[in-house]
Parts: structure tokens; C-alpha cells; sequence
């Protein structure tokens, strides 16, 4: 557990929260600026053909890690899109950096700028800017701008788990308390990966009819806020990245979800993932997961 202050954690969101919105506030105003045909253009691919890095991914990123070199000069950023570095850009060995943080003497900044960037690129309203602050491993602070809803997600360890919405008026958020998982509605998502898709698929059809019906939403990080505001009632997926889940996965834990980080094991070797569940559903949902393969060693 972290030996930061209530203080020190309350400052690290409020920053969050700042960052994240400035990120969705230039997210909204390039995309209104290059319309569909110049995204697409301004488009290159990463991990494979379906897997897109847009121009406005790469802005976003810039953005949040000056505003971080900015408070927390220090600090480390990791980036979905430029990887492990010093938040002030000064060049450090990868060692070192992970020694530092394993120490817990550094914090680090945990940053998706655009997550559900597919949605963004084809104009679904289903995308946000996710950040998050661990310290040694631990996610301390987070918050998750839905970018087109408006909606900034936010929460502090042992703090509890806020939205501030289009209004601008400051809610708690709680988990939903569903009877059991036949009613309850499940969140998931894919792989950028086809073989990995297809065995996905295989296991949602296992669990389909075992839960009331499954979403693809296209965000891990508001899939997870929707969890935390009880819209959802569970969530899984293997093959996403701390990036993805990190401050998702604090947002539904203080909102009262259960919520567990997965490794890579033997029968996904490359995969770490996420489960956030309802605390009524979660025992239910983790045998379950288990029984179709999701957890299973
Ligand atoms: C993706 C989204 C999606 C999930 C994928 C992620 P990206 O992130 O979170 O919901 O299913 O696994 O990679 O690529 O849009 O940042
Ligand atoms: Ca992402």
C-alpha cells in the first residue's frame, strides 16, 4: 500500500483530471478540424492491419506528457503510443527507470490519450483519455475523460470513485448490485490479434448464455467506468494493457466493484487483462470465467 498522504493522493487526481480534460478538450476540437477523411488519411497502423494510431492519438499523448513534465518534472510517464520515459524527457536507461519505480521512490504516470481510438476513427461516440498514477505498481489516482460524453471519471485510493458530468456537477458513483450473473449485464472486448479474436469469440459464446447479454462497447477504460457507475455489471478481457485498465481499474474498486488484474499465464503468454465485477456477481463471474478458460492455467 502506498505511503502517500490522503493530501499528496487528492492532488495527483485533481492533476489527473485536468490533464485528461485537456486531452479531450483538443481530442474534440481536432477531430471537428479534420473531419473523417483527414483522420483516416493521418492514420498508420501498429500491432497489425486493424490496430490504428491516428495523428490525434499522437497529439494527445504530447499533450499530457508536457502537462505532466510540467507539475511532476521527475516523475516517469508510460504512453501507449512513446513508451517509458522520464516525464522531462531527460534520457534514462529502461533499468534504472524500473528499479526507481520498483523502489517506490518515483511515481509514474500511467497514459492511454485515446482509448477506443477504432470508435474515434470511424466516429462512435465510445472513447476516452485514460490516466493513471502508480506507485510501486499501485494504482493510487486516475481519472478517465469520456471524451464525447463530456464526462470526467475520477478516484484516489481509499478516496471513493467520482464522475463530474456535461453540467459540471460532482457525483459519487457506486457499483450495481445485480442478483446473480444470469441478470446481469457483461462487458468485454477483442484483440487486435485475428487467432486471438477468434478464441475470444469461442469464449463469449460459452458465456452468453450463462449472463443476461454481453456488450462490446470498444473502450476498455469506459467499459470499466461503466462498471464503476453501476451501467454495467461485470467486465473481462486478455490482451489489453496496463494503459487501458489501470485508472479503470481503481474507478470500479473505490465505486465498490471487484476488481482482480490478470498476468499472462500459460494459455495466454502474452496477455495480461482485467476482470471488474459487481461484488454480488464477482465470486459467480470469476468461476465461471474460469470454467470457459478465461483464468484457467
Ligand atoms: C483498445 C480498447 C478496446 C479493447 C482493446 C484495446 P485502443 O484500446 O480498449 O476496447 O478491446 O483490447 O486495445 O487500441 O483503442 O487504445
Ligand atoms: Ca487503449
Amino acid at each position: 500500500m502506498s505511503t502517500l498522504s490522503t493530501n499528496n493522493i487528492s492532488d495527483l487526481v485533481e492533476h489527473a483530471v485536468v490533464f485528461a480534460d485537456a486531452a479531450a478538450e483538443t481530442i474534440r476540437k481536432r477531430r471537428a478540424e479534420l473531419g473523417n477523411v483527414k483522420l483516416r488519411e493521418s492514420s498508420q497502423t501498429k500491432s497489425s492491419e486493424v490496430d490504428p494510431v491516428t495523428l490525434v492519438d499522437l497529439e494527445s499523448e504530447k499533450l499530457i506528457r508536457s502537462l505532466i513534465a510540467e507539475y511532476r518534472p521527475d516523475d516517469f510517464i508510460l504512453g501507449e503510443e512513446g513508451g517509458l520515459s522520464r516525464a522531462d524527457g531527460v534520457r534514462v536507461a529502461e533499468g534504472s527507470i524500473r528499479r526507481r519505480l520498483s523502489d517506490g521512490d518515483a511515481l509514474e504516470w500511467v497514459v492511454d490519450p485515446i482509448d477506443g481510438t477504432v470508435n474515434f476513427l470511424y466516429g462512435l461516440p465510445v472513447f476516452a483519455v485514460s490516466i493513471a498514477v502508480r506507485s510501486n505498481s499501485e494504482t493510487i489516482a486516475g481519472a478517465v475523460a469520456d471524451v464525447p460524453g463530456h464526462r470526467v471519471f475520477f478516484a484516489g485510493k481509499g478516496l471513493g470513485a467520482k464522475v463530474r458530468d456535461a453540467t459540471g456537477e460532482i457525483k459519487d458513483i457506486h457499483a450495481s448490485a445485480p442478483e446473480n450473473l444470469a441478470q446481469s449485464l457483461v462487458a468485454t472486448g477483442f484483440s487486435y490479434d485475428a487467432a486471438m479474436r477468434s478464441q475470444q469469440g469461442a469464449v463469449v459464446a460459452k458465456l452468453l448464455g450463462k449472463c443476461r447479454d454481453i456488450r462490446r462497447l470498444g473502450s476498455a477504460a469506459m467499459d470499466l467506468c461503466l462498471v464503476a457507475q453501476g451501467s454495467i455489471d461485470a467486465y473481462y478481457e486478455r490482451g489489453i494493457k496496463v494503459w487501458d485498465y489501470a485508472a479503470g481499474c481503481l474507478i470500479a474498486q473505490e465505486a465498490g466493484a471487484v476488481i482482480r488484474e490478470l498476468e499472462p499465464n500459460s494459455i495466454y503468454p502474452s496477455s495480461s487483462g482485467a476482470i471488474a465485477a459487481a461484488r454480488t456477481v464477482s465470486d459467480e463471474f470469476e468461476s465461471i470465467l474460469s470454467d470457459v478458460g478465461v483464468l484457467a492455467d
